[in-house]
């Protein structure tokens, strides 16, 4: 089986981070976000994979020059302009010659336990052109909401609905299993919406399906979420994967709780991480207060300085000494 992995947006919610990395290529306790998805389609039979670059491609191709990830192939597609996710879907297939069957489609941001081969066998059951994976959520007024009927046969696809209007809160989880016939719908070179243009029309057509799937599902594209998708494999909601990098330096007497230290990560005196994660090479001052926060790779936060409240701090970024921070976005836009 083969797949089209999503991977070219600007991840603008996830700035000042992704300003010098891509979203995909951001860690999650020390792995990428991307190389946790291919690792799931490893595990499902996925042998090949195109990735849809647009945004920042040379760092992708730098990180994996033998081409491979978790035994996975890896090819290359870097669209010239953003061709939305429809259009980067066509791009990307034709470039690396996936038109003659049935391939994968996915958001490169979402992060859970999907069973792919599952998924692909009720696709052939269910003999339409198009199969969407459904997760459940409390509030779908941020997503795709997918009413289906009793065969399985998606009835809407309705965008971001109204809080509290929603007909059903199966949302549509990011990951597709489609048919080469799909192409005919993704004009070459033109951008287009998967979500807004592409399966409305095929639920028109009637040749839409999906399959609700419940079970571990983060879209990551957030620092709420991103850090949640992280914390969840160190404490116990997912698994309890070791938090602090092996060569990270805490001082005895600061307190790290529910928070990752990436590599060469310095803690200081007294200081106190909580709910957070601190990526690689970044030093946190003498009795400075970091919770439920990012910290990006070498920055340097000030003695007694406070990061609070979903406050993100980007690539070698510096907080002052002394200064509170509650939910921003350091360097600020
Ligand atoms: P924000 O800017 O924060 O909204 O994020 P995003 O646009 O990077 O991601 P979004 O969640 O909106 O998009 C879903 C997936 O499609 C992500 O994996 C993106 O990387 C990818 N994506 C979005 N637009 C494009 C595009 O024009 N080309 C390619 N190749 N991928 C895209």
């Amino acid at each position: 089986m083969r797949a089209v992995v999503l991977v070219g947006g600007f991840g603008t919610r996830l700035r000042p981070l992704t300003l010098s990395t891509p979203k995909q290529m951001l860690p999650v306790n020390g792995v990428t976000m991307l190389e946790r998805v291919i690792a799931n389609l490893g595990r499902h039979g996925v042998t090949e994979v195109v990735l849809a670059l647009g945004y920042l491609p040379q760092v992708f191709q730098e990180a994996y020059p033998t081409g491979e990830i978790a035994g996975v192939k890896l090819h290359y597609a870097v669209e010239s302009e953003p061709l939305d996710t429809g259009g980067a879907i066509g791009f990307a297939a034709r470039e690396a010659g996936f038109t003659d069957q049935t391939f994968i489609a996915l958001n490169g941001d979402v992060i859970n336990d999907l069973n792919v081969s599952q998924l692909v066998d009720q696709h052939k059951t269910f003999g339409g052109e198009g199969t969407i994976h459904l997760t459940p959520v409390e509030d779908p007024s941020r997503f795709g909401v997918v009413p289906i009927d009793a065969d399985g046969r998606v009835e809407a696809f309705i965008e971001k609905p109204p809080a509290g209007e929603a007909p059903t809160n199966w949302i549509n989880a990011g990951t597709y299993v489609l048919e080469p016939s799909v192409l005919d719908r993704l004009p070459e070179g033109q951008k287009i919406s998967l979500e807004r243009a592409v399966f409305p029309d095929m639920v028109a057509a009637g040749q839409l399906f999906a399959v609700q799937q419940a079970g571990y599902w983060v879209d990551a594209g957030t620092p709420e979420s991103y850090l949640k998708v992280a914390l969840d494999l160190v404490n116990g909601v997912r698994s309890s994967e070791p938090a602090i990098a092996a060569d990270a330096l805490i001082a005895d007497d600061a307190s790290v709780t529910n928070s990752i230290v990436g590599f060469g990560a310095q803690v200081e005196s007294g200081a106190i991480i909580d709910g957070s994660m601190i990526q690689s090479g970044a030093r946190i001052g003498s009795g400075a207060r970091v919770v439920n926060s990012i910290v990006g790779p070498n920055a340097l936060i000030g003695s007694g300085a406070e990061l609070l409240d979903l406050t993100v701090v980007g690539d070698s970024f510096t907080v002052e000494p002394g200064t509170t921070h509650f939910a921003e976005k350091l360097p600020a836009e």
